[in-house]
């Protein structure tokens, strides 16, 4: 009935595009508030393989979120309740802001960022604390307590150079503190984009990487579509009052839609009698009052139905109202538009990768971290993996184009001497390889199916053959209580793309396995390959 359809190949569009704006800058993709409301782990995960190099959120309980969802990209929360245990981001790799001498005490163990205030007069030590802040942190550091990994601060979008200048006085006073953070961070979107001085080492992109936030001269697009279905459209006499207080009178004999989509949503109330709703190719005026969970519009003589499609913001360039729009009927931001809508709505992801991954199961996982230097060892690995393969077994291939993906499954194939090339199976979705003895390897190609009900389309005999996917991820999991899961990653991102680039072809591939199960479990524990 109502839905918000979240692109997520917006979201990756708009990191890569994002990346390439500022230069050698690393970046970091917010993800805080459920991801400004698009979904905190779907957009990490789009944000990931569109090479972000970090993540933000806000406090432990979301960075753990995205750690629980099998994220394992770094990760920085930055807002701690003075009572809360740090000590989960230990044993999770997260990173924490630190602003205060007490919080640096209670992140003992962990990676922390040390947060300056330098002028927006929210968290991060005061100027007036920052000496007593380094010292400590320095001599934390230096016993081994804790490792200073980053410096950062945060704009107020006012007097911004005088910020930029507040920092580099905060980063000499951390330097001659004997402290040499790695990262120094203080730009968000706006600043990232249209300040290069505050860019520092890596730049915080929140609204901008939803396709957000104004004109920054990039190809962004907005990654959310609100929408609902008219649950009624009738006819109604000229003077009829609409919705509560009436607000609003027809002037005339005129059709009413009902669109399910209220406050309760997150849609405005504030943007009562002005918030713009598309029906067909037209878009109107919210009639009267938006209630708690529904709101009218006034479609004249147009011929909309019950079933038709009411769109409330999306993408200018599809001809939808934006969330810009919805700001402005409401007096506020676009970023309090798309954040605001509630669980009631359901979150519908498109775009290739469209699936959220499914929780890991800490209980039966076990993982290993290594590099692969060459295409021949990276077949060399599926060699080995294929040692362990026998019938009812899957295997989970993830990575993006060119990651190595079919150079691993080719080494499975011929470690387990199947007939037929082993190739990217792109174009048929699914190819089976017999064997002489022993069950058939079957190579599956997931992406472009976005359901498991297309998958049993394919009608592949899980429990008599050997099962490579690729792209599988949160398709397949429900199979079987054992998979082998197999991420590859190229540590400089997919710029390197270019396959004309012999370099690129021979970068070494970080790769990840994951054993789920009892089974898998024991022979990633055990092997250490
Ligand atoms: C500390 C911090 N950094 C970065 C961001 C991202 O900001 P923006 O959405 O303007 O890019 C936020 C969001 O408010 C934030 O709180």
């Amino acid at each position: 009935m109502r839905r918000a359809i979240i692109d997520l190949d917006a979201i990756r569009g708009n990191v890569r595009a994002l990346r390439a704006a500022v230069g050698g800058a690393q970046s970091m993709v917010v993800v805080k508030a459920n991801g400004y409301g698009h979904g905190a782990v779907p957009v990490a995960q789009a944000a990931v393989d569109a090479g972000a190099d970090w993540l933000g959120v806000v406090d432990l309980t979301e960075a753990l979120a995205l750690r629980a969802a099998g994220i394992r990209a770094p990760v920085l929360a930055w807002l701690h309740d003075p009572d809360s245990d740090l000590t989960p981001a230990i044993e999770h790799g997260i990173d924490l802001g630190v602003s205060s001498l007490r919080q640096l005490a209670a992140a003992s163990g962990a990676n922390v960022h040390l947060k300056v205030d330098t002028g927006l007069g929210r968290s991060g030590a005061a100027p007036s604390e920052w000496a007593a802040l380094f010292e400590e942190a320095a001599v934390a550091q230096r016993s081994g307590r804790i490792r200073v990994r980053g410096l950062w601060s945060h704009l107020a979008g006012a007097d911004d150079a005088a910020q930029v200048a507040a920092f580099e006085t905060a980063v000499s006073a951390a330097r001659a503190a004997g402290l040499e953070p790695e990262l120094l961070h203080l730009a968000a979107s706006h600043a990232a984009l249209r300040l290069p001085d505050a860019r520092f080492g890596l730049v915080r992109f929140g609204i901008a990487a939803y396709g957000l936030g104004g004109e920054f001269g990039l190809p962004l697009r907005p990654a959310m579509t609100l929408e609902a279905t008219v649950v009624s459209a009738k006819r109604v006499a000229a003077g009829t009052g609409v919705s509560y207080g009436h607000d609003y009178v027809t002037p005339r004999e005129t059709t009413l839609a009902l669109v399910p989509l209220g406050y309760g949503d997150g849609v405005p109330r504030h943007a009562s009698g002005r918030g713009p709703v598309r029906i067909g190719e037209r878009v109107y005026r919210v009639a009267g009052r938006v209630a708690m969970d529904q709101l009218v519009v006034d479609v004249g003589d147009d011929p909309v139905t019950e079933g038709d499609r009411a769109v409330l913001f999306g993408d200018a360039a599809a001809g939808n109202p934006t969330a810009g729009d919805w700001a402005e009927a409401a007096d506020t931001i676009d970023y309090e538009i798309v954040t605001r809508i509630g669980p009631r709505v359901q979150r519908v992801y498109v775009g290739h990768g469209s699936r959220p991954p499914v929780p890991a199961r800490s209980d039966v996982t076990a993982v290993w971290r290594g590099n692969v230097a060459t295409p021949e060892a990276m077949a060399e690995l599926g060699a080995r993996i294929a040692a362990e393969l026998r019938a009812g077994d899957l295997v989970l291939l993830n990575g993006e184009l060119g990651a190595g993906k079919t150079t691993l499954t080719r080494g499975i194939g011929a470690a387990l001497g199947v007939r037929g090339a082993v190739t990217s199976p792109t174009f048929v979705l699914a190819r089976t390889h017999p064997r002489v003895d022993g069950p058939p390897l079957v190579h599956v190609d997931a992406y472009r199916l976005s359901s498991a009900l297309e998958l049993d389309d394919l009608d592949i005999d899980f429990e008599a053959s050997i099962v490579v996917v690729e792209w599988g991820k949160g398709l397949l999991e429900h199979v079987t209580t054992d998979w082998l899961e197999v991420d590859i990653e190229r540590p400089h991102g997919m710029e390197h793309l270019n396959s004309a680039d012999a370099a690129a072809e021979v970068e070494p591939r970080e790769v990840t396995l994951t054993g789920h199960g009892p089974r898998w479990k024991e022979w990633v524990d055990a092997a250490g390959h």
